[in-house]
């Protein structure tokens, strides 16, 4: 492996000007997703998602954003997952974008809420099938004793719905992420990055802080 010390790069592809940048945060993400999967970014649409957990240690991981909208970022999961559980502890998230290729970055900070019953049956309806019977075998972030254990489980929810529509389970569904504060950041040459803050100011409009880099 070359030394991880003399691995360098200048970021020179894109500027982000207050000017250029449009008012609502929600709209500017969108504007970058959608750059994202026109330069055919592999999972342009992963963010990682933080929660904190019952030792005060914040966990990391990757999930898929559904939807982002004005009313908040949506993701689908276990509730009784790692994250799941600690969500149920403590609302406060933090997610984070990464689009290498195009050397920009998204962070938001937002407070995380179950999305409703039926919010969550209609995107599971819509998963292929395969998704649907993993989602009753796997129970996410649990010990299994070995490979085997998981697929015995996908043979017997396979067979418990054959020939039936499967039902979403109680423990799997959305979040959506009600947002407070958004960071873009775009790479620029000799580390002078953009870095533009988003926040709600006193009148609750969204109000546009440059950071240094
Ligand atoms: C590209 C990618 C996409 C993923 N998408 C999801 C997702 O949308 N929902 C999910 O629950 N896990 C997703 N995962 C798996 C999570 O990163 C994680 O392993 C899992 O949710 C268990 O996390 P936890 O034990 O901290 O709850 C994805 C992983 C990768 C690498």
């Amino acid at each position: 492996m070359e030394d991880l010390y003399k691995t360098r790069k200048d970021y020179d592809k894109h500027l982000l000007l207050e000017e250029d940048a449009l008012n609502n945060p929600i709209d500017q993400l969108n504007r970058w997703l959608l750059e994202a999967q026109e330069a055919q970014i592999n999972d342009y649409n992963a963010m990682v998602i933080s929660t904190i957990g019952k030792g005060g240690y914040p966990h990391s991981r990757i999930v898929l954003l559904r939807e982002a909208t004005h009313h908040g970022l949506v993701f689908y999961t276990n509730y009784e997952s790692d994250k799941g559980e600690e969500i149920a502890l403590n609302d406060k998230v933090g997610l984070n974008f990464f689009w290498n290729h195009l050397e920009r970055q998204v962070r938001v900070t937002g407070v995380a809420k179950k999305m409703s019953e039926a919010e969550s049956d209609a995107y599971f309806a819509s998963r292929p099938r395969e998704n649907q019977i993993g989602a009753w075998a796997s129970p996410q972030s649990k010990p299994l004793h070995n490979r085997e254990e998981l697929e015995k489980r996908v043979q017997e929810v396979t067979a418990r719905f054959e020939g039936q529509e499967i039902p979403r389970p109680p423990h799997w569904g959305g979040y959506r992420i009600v947002p407070h504060y958004f960071e873009f950041w775009q790479g620029r040459p000799s580390r002078l990055h953009d870095r533009l803050v988003y926040q709600v100011d006193a009148d609750f409009e969204w109000c546009k802080i440059r950071l240094a880099p």
